[in-house]
């Protein structure tokens, strides 16, 4: 496993990689990172993961600094897994140059978490737009539990004409039903139920035929999530909000445990 600091120095080596896969990450790796590289390691071609918090995608200035880090951890999770090359930047790397591409920022970036989450898909679309302008890669690994993440930079990479194929990959979740996030480690026990008790609620609603939000948010607040920013439904392929639930259509959740962010889609 090589691991690169320099942005040049990660562009000399790369020079004549064709076929490179790509998962980014913001480090403090679990589950859900660790399918989406196994799953990038499927297409046998050589797998870069990169390691950057990215301070643009912070709307609050108190969520960056408790972002979990641990490097070393990290470090040794992806050696595990035989990634080929770790990308590590720092910001001036990824910051100091004017890419080609300038950000497509689809419409959709203004629902769910964009009426919430002032500048933050403005600050993924950025960096993602300067890794794929510095890496290359054939293809590029993301999860669907972001999913409005996934489909804002699909819609960047056509728009932008850029040679990358976007392979989502489903969501990974915990026994009790959490989907794993970086964020989840600054949840306590008693936050760790609740989280587990809104899900089984979201799956229970899930099934059935008609669906009332109003309802559900009060069993979410009496289960302990106090403060729930959005739940709603839209239509995945339209990208339209809906008040059925079908085969075309998902339910979105944003809530807060303490100080922690949560968000799911089912
Ligand atoms: O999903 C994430 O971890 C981040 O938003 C990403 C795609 C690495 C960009 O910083």
């Amino acid at each position: 496993m090589k691991i690169f600091k320099s942005k040049h120095k990660l562009q000399k080596a790369l020079s004549n990689q064709k076929s490179l896969s790509f998962v980014p990450t913001m480090g403090g790796l679990h589950k859900g990172h660790i399918s989406l590289i196994k799953k990038s390691k499927k297409f046998k071609e050589k797998v870069i993961v990169s390691i950057f918090i990215n301070p643009k995608q912070f709307n609050k200035k108190k969520d960056f600094t408790n972002y979990p880090r641990n490097l070393k951890k990290d470090l040794s999770v992806l050696k595990k897994l035989r990634v080929n090359i770790v990308f590590i930047p720092n910001k001036k790397d990824i910051f100091s140059f004017r890419p080609k591409s300038s950000v497509y920022l689809n419409s959709f970036s203004k629902k769910l978490c964009g009426q919430f989450r002032k500048g933050h898909f403005e600050g993924v679309l950025n960096v993602v737009n300067r890794f794929l302008e510095i890496i290359k890669p054939k293809r590029i690994f993301l999860g669907n539990k972001d999913f409005q993440q996934l489909v804002l930079i699909k819609k960047h990479i056509l728009k932008k004409k850029i040679n990358t194929k976007i392979v989502s990959c489903k969501t990974v979740r915990e026994r009790n039903g959490i989907a794993y996030s970086t964020r989840n480690s600054l949840l306590s026990i008693n936050e760790i139920k609740i989280a587990s008790k809104i899900y089984r609620i979201l799956s229970k609603e899930k099934k059935k035929l008609s669906i009332n939000l109003k309802k559900v948010k009060e069993k979410i607040i009496n289960a302990g999530g106090k403060n729930i920013d959005y739940l709603e439904i839209y239509n995945i392929n339209t990208l339209k909000k809906s008040n059925k639930l079908n085969k075309n259509t998902k339910l979105f959740i944003a809530y807060y445990l303490n100080n922690v962010r949560l968000i799911d889609n089912l």
